[in-house]
């Protein structure tokens, strides 16, 4: 049987999460599925869709989108070397936080893309996407996990619903913006990134 393309199986399953009745869907303008390469070895979550990416449909394209895309750039990297995608595909109204029956819901399309993707690393972007992956699925863990200052850049071997992938814990681009010091932090951890996704098997 001929083997189909993470790219083919990626646009079938947004697809399916576009059909799907999930929390949010009608408060939103759009699904917010994930951006770039479908066979990355490196991939990106972030927490759930803001305003702009709302309207447009993509994730980071507003403000931490653009932050993102430079610090890609200053560690040589594009997005083409990384796929994205946040835990929660539709945006909160005025983005407050996720709630757990939404997580729940939103999760099972998550861990699908991955299991598509079958990165080598998986970066979480922020403390939330850090503690979700730290605490398996179970959102009352998620309360008791270290915050990202202090495991940003520690990489953990994680076995997360019946995967096995390295996790590298990052800031989020947007709570670093205008932080020169964490930038540079955020700069020394995609080295290690990029270290081992160089890195022969
Ligand atoms: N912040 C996120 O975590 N995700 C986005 O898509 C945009 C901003």
């Amino acid at each position: 049987m001929e083997s189909i393309d993470a790219t083919q199986s990626l646009k079938q399953l947004e697809e399916e999460c576009k059909k799907a009745d999930l929390p949010l869907k009608q408060s939103a303008t759009n699904l917010v599925f994930g951006k770039g390469n479908p066979n990355a070895d490196i991939m990106f979550v972030g927490e759930s869709p803001g305003n702009n990416e709302d309207l447009q449909g993509m994730p980071f394209v507003g403000a931490a989108g653009k932050n993102l895309d430079k610090l890609l750039n200053t560690v040589g990297l594009s997005m083409q070397d990384v796929y994205i995608a946040n835990i929660l595909k539709y945006r909160p109204p005025q983005n407050r936080p996720p709630q757990e029956e939404e997580i729940r819901a939103h999760t099972p399309w998550l861990i699908k893309q991955i299991k598509e993707i079958k990165p080598k690393v998986v970066c979480s972007l922020g403390n939330y996407a850090t503690k979700f992956f730290l605490s398996g699925l179970n959102p009352e863990k998620m309360k008791n996990q270290p915050g990202i200052t202090q495991i940003h850049g520690k990489v953990q071997d994680i076995e997360f619903e019946g995967m096995k992938f390295k996790l590298i814990p990052l800031f989020h681009p947007a709570a670093i913006i205008y932080n020169r010091a964490l930038i540079t932090l955020w700069e020394k951890d995609m080295e290690i990134v990029k270290e081992i996704t160089n890195k022969k098997q």
